[in-house]
């Protein structure tokens, strides 16, 4: 039997009008814990992320700047693809909006839908949002600061739009996605939006028909035969999930081995769009759906929302520079469950690298291997036999830890994925400590080498294991283990890649720095 051993992630596409912050980090390293863990664990993976780059709001933002959009997007865009590397973010391709193969696949997708006869042409009239790209009706809006002005539930600006707009038949759909919700409970997570998006689908008298197309500016894709009109920006949005695997072409190598995606990762604010749209313009082209679209949460900082405004924007940079690479991935993975909101402040971040890093693993691996540079000739040391303390570590780290660890993945449970790895660098630490190997030298030198080797084959696996979440420091580890790089994945956790006794160790080095609070605070 061959396993299917595939997976396909996709961050959403992130708009140009702003600069990257903390926020889109998140997603896009919640995808790329995943892609490296999936790597890891033998499978081949192909994670995508990009830019949504039109839209009026973008044109807008040009036009401000006198440059075209197209200039203005390139920019901005680039902002976008340079924080990758910075965060280590593995990434196998950058999908742009703006590139000939989108737009090719947008218009191809339309014509689909066109075919299948849930595209018309009628009129649109209706409070309209710039910022949000989108309409809103009556009863969702408060009134504005002046007649012509209503304020949608996103604290965006609506203005009354009227325009010819062509339509999707989304009002064909309302069974049939309640019914495929049904039968796949997996395809929304977490629980609370997949309630919401139901309770959206099952409105009273259905779902309403869409609006798909715009004719008040020209930034956008052309609608196929009709030059006047662009597609709404969400249409052209999501299809990049299958633009950027050689769609139209369904014998594309990446379309035909990677569709349909696994996850689609996205913030809890565009679920609708996923959940929703997605699946009903997917249904009318006869295109598969995808497995799963999981929302995160939202980040504020200090306990505010982030803005310009209140100056409490936190970079990619800003984290790099406090915290380096590392630290700052781990962080933003372990301190909230995924899913769920949470208030990044600079002290939680502190308290927790320095606990679970500094104190916990680094002190672990720092004070072992100072060790065995010492006591055992800088070699892993000799074993004779092993005692059921050291059994029961050593099957924590060969097997069970990564068989809970793989479980908590698959549910997106980041959190505990991560809190089970911690489990086994407490329950090392309690070992060295119980074990005292410092003490055995002179009484028990035997005894010192089995400890010794039992706590440094468990820094083998924790290493291997932290890999998908601190790829530098994990790489750091594992040199200092002088474990080969092709025997790193998960399949060699296991006691036949053990640790040999009789290699040669280079000095170590601690990996993980304790950071100072008071520093920071000021
Ligand atoms: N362009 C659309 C998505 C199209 S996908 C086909 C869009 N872009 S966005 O730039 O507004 O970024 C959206 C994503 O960034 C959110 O869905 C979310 O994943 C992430 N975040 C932005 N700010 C965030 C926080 N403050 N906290 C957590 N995630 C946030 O919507």
């Amino acid at each position: 039997m061959t396993l299917d051993k595939k997976y396909y992630i996709t961050t959403p596409i992130y708009y140009v009008n702003g600069d990257p912050h903390m926020g889109h980090v998140y997603t896009t390293l919640a995808c790329d814990f995943m892609a490296r863990f999936k790597r890891l664990d033998g499978y081949d993976v192909h994670f995508l992320t990009g830019t949504d780059e039109h839209g009026l709001k973008v044109k807008q933002e040009a036009d401000k700047l006198g440059i075209t959009p197209q200039e203005f997007t390139d920019q901005v865009s680039q902002k976008f693809q340079d924080v990758l590397p910075r965060m280590n973010i593995s990434n196998n391709d950058f999908i742009r909006t703006t590139d000939e193969r989108h737009k090719a696949a947008c218009q191809a997708l339309w014509k689909k839908l066109e075919a299948a006869g849930d595209i018309y042409l009628d009129k649109y009239a209706g409070w309209y949002a710039v910022r949000d790209e989108a309409y809103y009706g009556l009863d969702e809006l408060t009134a504005g600061p002046d007649k012509d002005t209503m304020i949608a539930p996103s604290g965006a600006e609506c203005k009354w739009v009227e325009e010819e707009s062509y339509f999707f038949r989304l009002s064909n759909y309302t069974d049939k996605l309640l019914e495929f919700y049904e039968a796949h409970p997996e395809f929304i997570g977490p629980n609370s939006s997949l309630k919401e998006v139901k309770a959206f689908v099952a409105q009273e008298g259905g779902l309403k028909d869409l609006s798909i197309s715009r004719t008040t500016f020209d930034w956008g894709v052309p609608v196929p035969g009709n030059d006047k009109h662009v597609m709404y920006v969400w249409i052209d949005a999501l299809t990049n999930y299958i633009s950027a695997l050689g769609y139209p072409d369904e014998d594309a190598p990446l379309f035909s081995k990677f569709w349909p995606a696994d996850v689609h990762m996205v913030g809890k604010e565009i679920t609708r769009f996923h959940c929703v749209y997605w699946p009903a313009f997917l249904m009318s082209a006869g295109i598969a759906l995808p497995k799963t679209v999981f929302a995160n949460g939202w980040w504020v900082v200090e306990g505010e929302k982030m803005s310009k405004s209140l100056g409490n924007v936190i970079t990619p940079d800003t984290l790099i520079e406090r915290y380096g690479v590392d630290a700052s991935r781990y962080v933003l993975m372990s301190l909230i469950p995924f899913g769920n909101d949470g208030n990044f402040a600079h002290d939680l971040a502190v308290h927790k690298i320095n606990n679970d890093l500094a104190n916990g693993l680094g002190n672990l691996a720092q004070r072992t291997l100072s060790m065995v540079q010492k006591n055992c000739e800088a070699q892993v040391p000799a074993v004779s036999a092993f005692n059921d303390e050291d059994n029961a570590l050593l099957d924590k780290a060969h097997k069970e830890t990564i068989e809970t660890v793989r479980s908590k993945m698959d549910a997106f449970k980041y959190h505990e994925a991560l809190q089970e790895i911690w489990r086994l660098v407490n329950m090392a630490n309690g070992y060295i400590d119980a074990q005292a190997p410092w003490g055995l030298k002179k009484t028990d030198p035997e005894r010192m080498a089995v400890v010794l080797y039992t706590l440094i084959e468990t820094i083998r696996c924790l290493a291997i294991m932290v890999q998908s979440i601190m790829p530098e420091s994990a790489a750091k580890i594992l040199d200092q283990l002088a474990v080969p790089e092709d025997q790193r994945g998960f399949i060699h956790l296991s006691e036949e890649y053990a640790l040999k006794s009789g290699t040669a160790l280079p000095k170590p080095e601690g990996v993980f720095p304790r950071l100072e609070l008071e520093e920071e605070a000021a």
